[in-house]
């Protein structure tokens, strides 16, 4: 079969020759087109008194200037009726209050200069802690619970309380949000956007020009990265364009320069943490009892269902009998933070790894030990009442990351170094990730497919999931050859468009290839049964002993025929050519009020040990040796699948490490401002910080029962693989100090953040 094999991603070669085409790619192809640009707040949270366009009419090239008067249906940019497409209240330092088009981006930037706006400033909030003691809060605040928190840390023999707080992330997909719309000669408005998730895109479209969702299409022809940040935030510039479009009669490019996107658009939520946390006697986890509040930003978005994933990731991988977790939403004047890899699960797995590294050295227990041992068994259900199932699996990954990392006989190296090097240590984390697989929300396990078979025999497979690097088409060009016995060459993918398949989803969750995969594989049997009658006929054997394979139908040993030859037959016959597909999940449930539940199809695992190097002097440090074993089921793709793992990790680690958003707090009149705003101050992973050694594995015989060819999704699980980092950074840094000392280390751990991390554990002496 086509599924498994280790093939390039379908555009490799069209993205390292720079011939793949992005939206904005489009822009000059495309005849008489009008730049957006915005006019942009000053203040973290102002009333806007006066907005005068006048002077921006005057600037030669503009064209219009868009405000609130303009929009014909409702001004609004999200789904929850709370982010104003033109606000009248400034919400943040850069939210927009009208849009110039100009003939050039030049004309459109000077117009946008020109535009009058008065403000009468109002207090803001801008940190998370800021928030809580304001009571600043948006949106639900959910509790998971199971069992009584009292009487587990009655249970226990040892108590202990901390509090943390960690920061969220900059996307820095390398393509910024883009959109382009143009109307048709009936007023019907094509978008073509960069966006997860076209189908919303379209909703958000419609709504602000009051027209029903068949009038606008939106279609994703690739994007250069998503990684969340294009799930949600998409849609309000795609309304500006489509505004524009309508209004002027003329096509409109909307897209975001670097500085404007890291300013404008959504982020990873940080978090805030307060937890109490029991263990028995010998190290058993019995009582978690903890508060999380994100830092929303101005507007929900997405803030609930990532609060939901992370109060459903706060267990990790480990049982823990007694527990109350409540999660609230802080509201701040920052953007609206958003989708990021791992959707709040990173955020909730971050608080459990940091209470065991924290409190492994208080119990006097190897870390190693003290996760391994609180690991999920067989019958365990998490604490909103899903069944864990295979935990096997969890033992069997982290036995093989112990055995291939050589850990045992590393860590006694590492040991020997320590106690002859003082001013460099090192350490050997290990850290496990469990993860659930489907969009918390039930109704959104849903996907369709289209797919065409021509004449010639060629296929074209449409489907409702959006390609962003992580190889999704290829999966589903591996998919729809493998259920319809065909080459990969006989099979072609087309750009994701809402008027070739509805209602869909977004490209989140991990959850792509599960679904879409799903319905590409229905659309596709269909099909082949369809053929196997009318080979059944030719060949003279019963349809259910027809076989597809490599471009043959043969029947049993009763002789075959080539695929094309058999379409040929099948058009003739007048036998329907093309199938739209469907999937949804089954087994799924989910109540919101009660956070209970089974609302994921499976659980993905992964492990990873990481060793890294401290220097005692600086902080600054090395990852020396990564090695992971993760379970991506039966891969469909195993290049995608170890790309997506390396991809994942390194993201993580640029989360948890090196990516610093600083917002300006003072009182002055930075105020809100975002000071790390380009490449030059937000510093992402490049090649000086890839692991040295880096040795990636799948786990073996992991076959998926009831996903589509017993894969597993990989997008998202992996960058968790990351707290081995942090982990092994503050046992590192423990390392200066006496035997047993816990270490409190901030995240990100930049080098100055070791730096206090060893400082902290020198004065334990
Ligand atoms: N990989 C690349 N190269 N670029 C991306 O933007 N997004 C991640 C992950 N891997 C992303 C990526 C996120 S946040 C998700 S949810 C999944 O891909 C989405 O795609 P999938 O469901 O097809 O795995
Ligand atoms: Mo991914 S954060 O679910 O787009």
């Amino acid at each position: 079969p086509v599924v498994g094999q280790e093939i390039p991603h379908e555009s490799a070669a069209l993205h390292v020759t720079g011939t793949a085409l992005y939206t904005d790619d489009l822009v000059g192809r495309t005849h008489g087109v009008l730049h957006a640009y915005p006019v942009r707040g000053e203040h973290a949270h102002a009333t806007v008194t006066r907005l005068g366009v006048a002077p921006a009419l005057d600037v030669p090239g503009v064209v219009r200037v868009l405000t609130a008067d303009d929009v014909p249906g409702v001004n609004d940019a999200g789904v929850k009726h709370d982010e104003p497409l033109f606000p009248t209240e400034v919400m943040y330092v850069g939210h927009p209050v009208a849009w110039v088009l100009g003939e050039t981006l030049e004309q459109a930037r000077l117009g946008a200069e020109a535009v009058e706006v008065d403000y009468a400033p109002l207090p803001s909030l801008i940190g998370v802690t800021e928030a809580i003691a304001a009571g600043s809060f948006q949106g639900a605040q959910p509790t998971v619970r199971r069992g009584d928190v009292d009487s587990g840390f009655d249970r226990a023999a040892h108590v202990f309380t901390g509090e943390v707080e960690f920061a969220g992330q900059e996307h820095f997909y390398l393509e910024t949000h883009a959109s382009l719309a143009q109307v048709d000669e009936g007023g019907q408005v094509f978008v073509q956007s960069s966006t997860q998730h076209p189908s919303e895109t379209q909703e958000i479209v419609s709504h602000v020009l009051g027209v029903p969702a068949h009038e606008v299409t939106v279609q994703c022809l690739r994007m250069g990265g998503g990684f969340g940040g294009k799930e949600m935030q998409p849609h309000g510039y795609a309304a500006i364009a489509a505004l524009g479009a309508t209004l002027t009669g003329r096509p409109v490019r909307l897209r975001l320069n670097r500085t404007q996107d890291i300013t404008m658009s959504g982020k990873r939520h940080g978090f805030h943490a307060e937890w109490r946390v029991g263990f028995s006697q010998d190290g058993r986890l019995e009582a978690l009892d903890a508060t999380l509040t994100s830092d929303g930003g101005w507007s929900l978005d997405l803030s609930e269902p990532v609060l939901a994933r992370a109060l459903c990731h706060i267990d990790n991988a480990y049982w823990i009998p007694d527990v109350r977790v409540n999660g609230r939403i802080a509201k701040t004047h920052k953007t609206s933070q958003t989708a990021f890899r791992g959707f709040g699960g990173p955020q909730g797995m971050f608080v459990i790894e940091d209470i065991l590294g924290r409190c492994a050295p208080l119990l006097g227990i190897d870390p190693l030990e003290l996760r391994s041992r609180n690991f999920y068994t067989e019958g365990q259900h998490t604490p909103y009442g899903m069944l864990v199932r295979h935990p096997d699996r969890l033992d069997a990954t982290w036995s093989q990351v112990l055995a291939g990392g050589d850990v045992e006989r590393r860590r006694a190296e590492i040991a020997e170094f320590n106690a002859t090097h003082e001013h460099t240590k090192r350490a050997l984390a290990m850290t496990p990730v469990k993860f659930g697989i489907s969009f918390n929300l039930t109704a959104f396990n849903q996907a369709g497919a289209l797919v065409l078979v021509y004449k010639d025999g060629s296929v074209l497979v449409n489907h409702g999931g959006t390609e962003m690097g992580q190889g999704l088409h290829t999966k589903m060009l591996q998919v729809a050859a493998t259920t319809l016995g065909l080459p990969l060459s006989k099979v072609r993918l087309a750009p994701t468009r809402t008027d070739k398949v509805p209602n869909t989803s977004a490209t989140a969750a991990s959850s792509g290839a599960d679904l879409n995969g799903g319905a590409v594989k229905n659309a596709c049997e269909q099909i082949r049964e369809r053929l196997a009658v009318v080979a059944a006929g030719r060949l003279g054997v019963p349809a259910a002993d027809v076989r597809f394979h490599d471009g043959t139908v043969s029947g049993l040993g009763a002789g075959d025929m080539g695929w094309d030859e058999l379409v040929r037959i099948a058009y003739f016959q007048r036998v329907q050519l093309s199938a739209s597909g469907y999937y949804r999940t089954e087994g799924l449930h989910w109540d919101s009020s009660t956070m209970q539940g089974t609302p994921f199809k499976y659980f993905a695992y992964g492990v990873a040990a990481t060793e890294v190097e401290v220097d005692g002097f600086t902080g600054a440090y090395r990852t020396r040796r990564v090695d992971i074993v993760h379970d991506v089921g039966d891969s469909l793709s195993p290049l995608i699948d170890i790309g997506q793992i390396e991809g994942g990790f390194v993201q993580g680690a640029g989360w948890l490490t090196l990516e610093d958003l600083r917002w300006d707090t003072s009182d002055g009149p930075r105020r809100g401002r975002l000071s790390t705003q380009a490449a030059s101050t937000y510093k992402l992973p490049s090649l000086s910080e890839m692991p040295e050694v880096f040795n990636v594995s799948l786990l073996d015989k992991a076959h998926e029962e009831g996903a589509v060819y017993g894969s597993k999704a990989v997008g998202e699980p992996p960058l968790m693989l990351a707290f081995s980092v942090r982990e092994a950074l503050r046992e590192a840094a423990a390392a200066f100090g006496p035997a047993g000392v816990s270490v409190d280390l901030a995240s990100p751990a930049t080098p100055e953040a070791v730096y206090w991390a060893v400082e902290q554990a020198r004065a334990a002496h």
